[in-house]
C-alpha cells in the first residue's frame, strides 16, 4: 500500500525581522493539520519551522500533487498567516504570492517536495530543511551522498546501491529536465549542478529498481514573481538505510559547510551550518545559512519521530568551521565573490539603484578608449553616447 510523504513550507512572517517563525502562527497552521487528520484526510503531520519558514510534514495516500492535500496547506498557511498580520509579524504572507487557491500549490510561492512510495518494513526518512538559501544548496550534499564513494560506503559494499543512483535535474532559467546516470555521466551531473545557482537536482532514483530515493523543492520566487520576494528556502525528502544512503551516510555531506547563495536579502554566498531545532533560527547577516535534518520512521503512515540529527556534538566543528567562514566571507563587505553574480542580482533591488546612475555614463574616448574598448559587454548598451 502507497504513502506519500508531502513536505510543503511558506514563510508566512516572522518576528524581529527574517529571523524565526512566531509560535503562534505554528500553532495555527497545526489546528488547521489536527483537524484535516481528525477527518481522515491526512495519516500524520508535524508542524516545525527553520527560521522564518514554516514547514508542514505530512503523511496520506492521495498522491503527489493532490489538490486536496495541497488546498490543505494552502489553508494551513492563509490560516497562520492571518495569525501573522493580527501579531503585525514582518513580511506577514511573504510567500503567498497568490490570493485564490487554483488546485496546485506549485507556483503559488510555497515549497514542495512530495514523494509516493511503497513503505519497507522499516522506513526511515531524513527531512532537510534550509533557511536564506535557495533549492541549489542541495546539489553537492545530495551528488555527494548518492554518487561519491568517499562520502557513501554502501555505494561500493551494499549490492542493491552498487549501480548508482539516476539524477533529475531542473535547469531553472530554461524550464527544462534532464536525467543522468551516476557514475557513469558523473562528470555531466557535475558540469551543471555545480551551478546550483541555475541547475537543481529535483529528485534521485535507484537504478537496480527505479525506486524513488530523494527529492528537493523547486521553486524560484524570484522567478515566479518577478522581483525579489525572499529567498527560495528549500526542502528535501531522502530515504535512508536499506539499499539506500545509511543515516550517517546521508548526513556525512553536510559536515562540510559548503558555502550557498542566499544569506543577507538573498544576495550573498555564505556557509551553509546544520544546527539542531534549538539554533534554527537566523540573526548574523540574517544568517549564516542554516539546515535542519529530521529523521523519522514511517509506519503505516505514521511518522514515528523526529529525532533532531544535527542537535549534535558531532556537529560542532562543522558549525565552528561555518563561523569563520561566515567572518572571512562577511570582510568582503559588497564586493564579489561575497556578493552574488550580476545574473542573480537581477531579481533583488539592486537594477533599482544601478538605474539612477544610467543618466551619468560617458563614453571613453582618444586613446583610452583602445584600452576598454576591446570586449563587446552587455553593459556596454547603457553608455550614453
Ligand atoms: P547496524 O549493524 O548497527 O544495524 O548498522 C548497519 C549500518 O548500515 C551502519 O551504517
Ligand atoms: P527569507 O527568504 O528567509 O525571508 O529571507 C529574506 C531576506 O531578505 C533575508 O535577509
Ligand atoms: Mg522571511
Ligand atoms: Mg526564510
Ligand atoms: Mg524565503
Amino acid at each position: 500500500r502507497k504513502v506519500t510523504i508531502s513536505v510543503i513550507k511558506a514563510d508566512i512572517g516572522s518576528i524581529a525581522g527574517h529571523h524565526k517563525v512566531h509560535p503562534d502562527t505554528m500553532a495555527a497552521a497545526a489546528r488547521v493539520l489536527a483537524e484535516a487528520k481528525r477527518k481522515g484526510v491526512i495519516i500524520d503531520f508535524y508542524v516545525t519551522h527553520v527560521g522564518d519558514d514554516l514547514q508542514l510534514i505530512m503523511t496520506h495516500r492521495k498522491g503527489v500533487d493532490s489538490p486536496e492535500i495541497h488546498e490543505l496547506a494552502w489553508n494551513a498557511f492563509k490560516k497562520a498567516a492571518e495569525v501573522a498580520k493580527e501579531l503585525g509579524l514582518y513580511a506577514a504572507g511573504q510567500d503567498l504570492l497568490s490570493d485564490a487557491f487554483s488546485g496546485n500549490i506549485r507556483g503559488l510561492g510555497p515549497g514542495v517536495a512530495e514523494m509516493e512510495i511503497v513503505e519497507r518494513p522499516s522506513e526511515p526518512i531524513v527531512i532537510f530543511m534550509a533557511d536564506k538559501t535557495e533549492p541549489g544548496a542541495f546539489n553537492l550534499p545530495l551528488f555527494r551522498a548518492f554518487a561519491d564513494p568517499f562520502t557513501t560506503a554502501g555505494l561500493v559494499i551494499d549490492p542493491r546501491m552498487h549501480d548508482g543512483f539516476r539524477f533529475q535535474i531542473l535547469d531553472l532559467y530554461e524550464g527544462r529536465m534532464i536525467e543522468l546516470n551516476a557514475p557513469e555521466e558523473m562528470y555531466d551531473i557535475l558540469a551543471l549542478i555545480g551551478d546550483p545557482t541555475r541547475y537543481v537536482i529535483k529528485r534521485i532514483f535507484r537504478k537496480t529498481d527505479g525506486e524513488i530515493a530523494a527529492v528537493v523543492s523547486s521553486e524560484r520566487l524570484n522567478l515566479i514573481a518577478g522581483r525579489y520576494v525572499g529567498k527560495d528556502d528549500p526542502v528535501a525528502i531522502a530515504r535512508v538505510q536499506h539499499g539506500f544512503p545509511a543515516l550517517g551516510e546521508i548526513l556525512e555531506p553536510f559536515a562540510f559547510p559548503h558555502l550557498v547563495p542566499g544569506w543577507m536579502r538573498g544576495s550573498h554566498w555564505g556557509p551553509l551550518m546544520p544546527v539542531g531545532l534549538r539554533d534554527a533560527r537566523c540573526t548574523r547577516f540574517d544568517g549564516p545559512p542554516r539546515v535542519i535534518a529530521l529523521g523519522f520512521q514511517v509506519t503505516k503512515g505514521r511518522l514515528i519521530g523526529p529525532v533532531d540529527l544535527f542537535e549534535d556534538v558531532a556537529f560542532d566543528e562543522t558549525r565552528r568551521l561555518a563561523q569563520q567562514i561566515a567572518e572571512y566571507m562577511r570582510r568582503h563587505g559588497p564586493f564579489m565573490p561575497h556578493r552574488l553574480h550580476a545574473e542573480e542580482m537581477e531579481y533583488t533591488t539592486l537594477p533599482d539603484v544601478l538605474k539612477k546612475l544610467e543618466g551619468r555614463w560617458k563614453k571613453v574616448e582618444g586613446p583610452e578608449a583602445r584600452e576598454i574598448g576591446k570586449r563587446e559587454r552587455k553593459e556596454s548598451a547603457e553608455v550614453q553616447e
